[in-house]
């Protein structure tokens, strides 16, 4: 049986991914559950929902709740990374600062996603150096945490040894969806995939070897990419600022009728559209602070005073995802799935060490990735610009170099001029000060 650290214990999606463990405990056998994070009183207030959790499957399972980096990862084998550096408070910052430009406030995409790469590559460097001093030689990171695609190059260019494989649950909600619109489980769908996270393409969609992208194309163009089903299974994704996201699919595909955009395409592709509709005083992070947030922490509470513990968070693809992938390297499964990896010629025309969203097949040394082969002009053009920005926004971090900062904020389509990338960037630094290497 396994030891597991999830760094990032104090998040609300702690509870989720730990009722997906439990379900999956005859596949993934667990001899102890330890929860990381800096933020002490945060997590202590999330550990006891996390306890009652194992505790209804298992009586056997060691529990640990800790700040200290040796006591977390100690002997550990696998880390489930969900870091969230600076916060909910940072991400409304991430948010707002851009929308006051008039430009896409977004915590992964557009400035905000850019800002929050800054804050997050150093720290993250910094648990996998934990991991190799502490844990098992063998430890595997997965890791959820954001801007996944920046993240991902930024531990790529500073520990490329590191175990660590980057995953998203997006490319798995839509898959989710697909499969409900087609009356088949997401298992049975293999999908070819092209991109960088947040920012790519499904090209095809097998079903016993048959191509429903077409079918689902038409679909998709009158109603979107959500279902019923998913609104049930999945209240994160299906509220209204996400239903929107779904929708916006359609017109994407009207304009460029071939393949099958990821919904987070929107951000870059419309984002006058977007602007006009984000209400630069309330963004999504409130919305989170005062739903999913809220929600949780009035739980935990009333479990503390009553010890009933109402049903408030859910279990859904985000936590069945980490852990299929976990298993697949645990036990050198090979499965297929959508995670980002180092390219070597998956995608053609890229960059042979870009990180990359492809399917892989998971094996115990890590993903290998599928060729896609070498994709249209057109998005090979939108994929090297996106590509060049979060690559210059890693070496800003690096280097402390505010000249690689602005072109990286410049290069991003959702910035429409170079005195935008500028004003944002001189607001983000002042609000940053606290996390950010000096520029
Ligand atoms: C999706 C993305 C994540 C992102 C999340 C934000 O799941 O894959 O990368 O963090 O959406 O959702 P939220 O409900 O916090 O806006
Ligand atoms: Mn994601």
């Amino acid at each position: 049986p396994f030891i597991l650290s999830i760094a990032g214990g104090g998040s609300t999606y702690t509870p989720g991914i730990v009722k997906s463990l439990m379900v999956r405990l005859a596949d993934f056998p667990l001899a102890e559950i330890r929860l990381y994070d800096i933020d002490g009183e945060r997590q202590s207030v999330i550990a006891p929902v996390v306890e009652k959790v194992i505790r209804d499957h298992s009586q056997s399972i060691k529990f640990t709740v800790t700040t200290d980096p040796e006591v977390a990862f100690s002997g550990a084998h696998f880390v489930f990374a969900q870091m969230r550096v600076g916060q909910y408070k940072m991400r409304e910052q991430d948010e707002k600062i851009p929308l006051r430009h008039g430009v896409v406030g977004q915590e992964t995409c557009g400035p905000g996603g850019l800002a929050y790469g800054l804050r997050t590559i150093l720290p993250m460097v910094e648990l996998c150096d934990f991991v190799e001093r502490y844990a098992h030689q063998k430890a595997w990171i997965v890791n959820y945490s954001n801007p996944a695609a920046i993240v991902a190059e930024g531990v790529r260019r500073l520990r490329p040894n590191a175990r660590v494989l980057n995953i998203c649950d997006m490319p798995v909600a839509a898959m989710r969806n697909m499969g409900a619109i087609l009356g088949v489980d997401r298992h049975k769908l293999e999908v070819d995939y092209f991109g960088l996270n947040h920012f790519g393409w499904f090209t095809r969609v097998l079903v016993d070897g048959e191509d429903r992208l077409p079918e689902l194309r038409r679909h998709i163009a009158k109603f979107g990419l959500l279902t019923e089903d998913a609104a049930q299974t999945d209240p994160q994704h299906s509220d209204p600022s996400w239903v929107k996201t779904w929708r916006h699919i359609k017109p994407i595909m009207d304009h460029f009728p071939e393949f099958l955009p990821n919904p987070y395409l929107q951000y870059y592709l419309m984002p006058n559209d977007i602007v006009e509709h984000q209400n630069p005083d309330y963004t999504r992070a409130n919305e989170v602070m005062d739903g999913r947030e809220k929600k949780l922490f009035a739980a935990a509470d009333e479990y503390k005073k009553t010890g009933i513990l109402p049903d408030a968070f859910h279990v859904g693809v985000h936590g069945a995802f980490i852990v299929d992938v976990a298993c697949s390297l645990a036990f050198d499964l090979r499965q297929r799935h959508l995670v980002i990896v180092e390219n070597k010629g998956a995608i053609a025309n890229l960059p042979y060490d870009a990180m990359v969203e492809v399917p892989a097949y998971i094996t115990s040394e890590g993903p290998e990735p599928v060729r896609m082969g070498a994709v249209p002009l057109f998005h090979q053009t939108l994929l090297m610009q996106q590509l060049a920005s979060e690559q210059l926004l890693v070496e800003a971090t690096i280097e402390g170099s505010y000249e690689k900062a602005l072109q990286a904020f410049t290069l991003n389509r959702t910035v429409p001029t170079m005195q935008h990338a500028k004003a944002i960037l001189d607001d983000m630094i002042e609000a940053n000060r606290d996390y950010w290497p000096k520029l």
